[in-house]
C-alpha cells in the first residue's frame, strides 16, 4: 500500500501516520521530520532548510524531492509506505507522479484531513507548550496555516480528479480517528486495491492530465 497524507499543520498526520505504519507494516516517510533531523545534525541541505522551517515557509521543491526519491524506492521495496507532509506543491506532485509512474510505484491514496482551524490552533498551541518545535510560535503557526491554504491546499482537487482521496473526519479522541483511517485502509484494501496487473486503471492515475 502507498499512502500519502494531507492536511494542514496540527490535523494529526504524525500522530495518525506513526499509527498506520504499525498497523499495515509500511515505512513512514515524514519530511518535515527528516528536516528536523537535517537541520539538527548541521549537513548543507539542514542549513538550507533552516530559515525556511523557522519562517514557516516550505522549503525548495528540489531539496525535498532529491531527500524523499531514494527512501520511496526503499521502503517500496519493503512491501508499501505513508508519506506524511510529502507532497506538498503541485510541482512536487507532479514531479512525484512522474517518477514514481515511470517506477511502476505511483500512490494508491490520498488520505484528507479534514479539521477547521480553531482545533488546529488550539492543539498547537498545546503542543507549543510541551515540545519546543522552532515553528511552532503563534505567529509562525498562523503563516503556515496560510502556506498550507496556498500551496499544499489545492493538491486535495489533484488527487481528487485522480480518483484516490479519502477524506477523514480529523476531529475527535485519537483513537476514534485512528479507527475511522484504519476502518476506511481495511476497505480500500479488500476492495478497491489490488497488485500488479490487477490494480485498478485509476489507481494508476488514469486521469492525470
Ligand atoms: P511538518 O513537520 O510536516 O509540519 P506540519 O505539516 O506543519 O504539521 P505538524 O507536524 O505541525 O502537524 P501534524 O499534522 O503532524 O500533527 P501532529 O500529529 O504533530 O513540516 C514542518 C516544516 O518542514 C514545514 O513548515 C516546511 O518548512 C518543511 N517541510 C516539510 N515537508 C515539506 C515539503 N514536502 N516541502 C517543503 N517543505 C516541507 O499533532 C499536532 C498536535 O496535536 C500534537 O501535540 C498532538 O499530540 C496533538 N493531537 C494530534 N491528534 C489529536 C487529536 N485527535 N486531538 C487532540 N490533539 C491531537
Ligand atoms: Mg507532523
Amino acid at each position: 500500500m502507498r499512502v500519502l497524507l494531507i492536511g494542514p499543520p496540527g490535523a494529526g498526520k504524525g500522530t495518525q501516520s506513526t499509527r498506520i505504519a504499525a498497523h499495515f507494516d509500511l515505512t513512514r516517510i515524514a519530511t518535515g521530520d527528516l528536516l528536523r533531523e537535517e537541520v539538527a545534525g548541521g549537513s548543507a541541505r539542514g542549513h538550507t532548510a533552516q530559515a525556511y522551517m523557522d519562517r514557516g515557509d516550505l522549503v525548495p521543491d528540489d531539496v525535498v524531492i532529491a531527500m524523499t526519491r531514494e527512501r520511496v524506492v526503499k521502503a517500496n521495496s519493503k512491501g508499501g509506505y505513508i508519506l506524511d507532509g510529502y507532497p506538498r506543491t503541485l510541482a512536487q506532485a507532479e514531479a512525484a507522479y512522474r517518477w514514481a509512474k515511470a517506477r511502476g510505484v505511483p500512490f494508491d491514496l490520498a488520505l484528507y484531513f479534514d479539521i477547521g482551524t480553531d482545533e488546529l490552533l488550539a492543539r498547537l498551541a498545546g503542543r507549543a507548550r510541551e515540545e519546543s518545535r522552532s515553528d511552532d510560535a503563534e505567529e509562525t503557526i498562523r503563516h503556515r496555516l496560510e502556506v498550507f491554504r496556498a500551496q499544499t491546499y489545492p493538491l486535495l482537487a489533484h488527487y481528487e480528479r485522480r480518483g484516490i482521496v479519502v477524506r477523514v473526519d480529523a476531529v475527535g479522541p485519537v483513537d476514534a480517528i485512528t479507527e475511522r483511517i484504519l476502518a476506511a485502509l481495511h476497505w480500500h484494501k479488500a476492495n478497491a486495491l489490488a497488485s500488479g496487473a490487477d490494480r485498478p486503471e485509476w489507481a494508476f492515475g488514469a486521469a492525470e492530465e
